[in-house]
C-alpha cells in the first residue's frame, strides 16, 4: 500500500463520518464478502432537489477492514446529492474520495463498499427492516459458513 494512501486512510479512520443505524433510512443494503468475511451495512435516505430523487444521506456499519471503513466514510459523504442513477454508477476508486486510488490488494474492499450501496439502491423506498438491527446482531444469529470475521474498532490508534 502507497505511504500516502496509508496515511489517508489513518486519518479517516481517526474520525470516520455518518457511522451508525439510520433510524429513518428509506432502504438499505447489506453485503459480506466470501474471500474475506468482512462486512457492510449501508442505509440511505432520499430527499427530493429541483423535482429530482437524490440522496439526503447516507450512513454505514462495518465489520470490516480499516480500508473499507475508510472508503464507507468517504463515500456516505460523496453521495449526498447524488440521484440514484449517479450514485450506481460510482465506481470503488470514485467512492474512495479524497484517500484516492485504492491500492491493487485493497480494491475488493472498496468493492465491498460499492456492492453495499447497490445493495441499499435495490431495496425499498419503504426498507424491510433487518430482523435484526445491527451487524453484531446479524452475527450472532447468522454465523458465517466460512472465512474469518475481523472485528475492527472504528476509532484506531494511530500509532501502530
Ligand atoms: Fe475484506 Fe478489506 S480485507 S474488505
Amino acid at each position: 500500500m502507497s505511504e500516502d494512501f496509508e496515511d489517508r486512510a489513518r486519518e479517516a479512520l481517526a474520525q470516520p463520518k455518518n457511522v451508525g443505524e439510520m433510524n429513518d433510512a428509506d432502504s438499505v443494503g447489506t453485503v459480506g464478502s466470501p474471500d474475506c468475511g468482512d462486512m457492510l451495512r449501508m442505509w440511505l435516505k432520499f430527499t427530493e432537489k429541483d423535482g429530482k430523487k437524490v440522496i439526503d444521506r447516507a450512513s454505514f456499519q462495518a465489520f470490516g477492514c480499516q480500508t473499507a471503513i475508510a472508503v464507507a466514510s468517504m463515500a456516505t459523504e460523496l453521495l449526498k446529492g447524488k440521484t440514484p442513477e449517479e450514485a450506481r454508477l460510482l465506481k470503488p476508486n470514485e467512492l474512495s474520495g479524497d484517500l484516492g486510488p485504492l491500492p491493487p490488494m485493497k480494491i475488493h474492499c472498496g468493492q465491498l463498499v460499492e456492492q453495499a450501496l447497490k445493495s441499499a439502491l435495490d431495496g425499498k423506498d419503504a426498507p424491510a427492516k433487518p430482523a435484526v438491527e445491527t451487524l453484531a446482531g446479524n452475527l450472532h444469529t447468522e454465523p458465517p459458513s466460512s472465512g474469518k470475521i475481523k472485528i475492527v474498532p472504528f476509532v484506531e490508534d494511530a500509532n501502530d
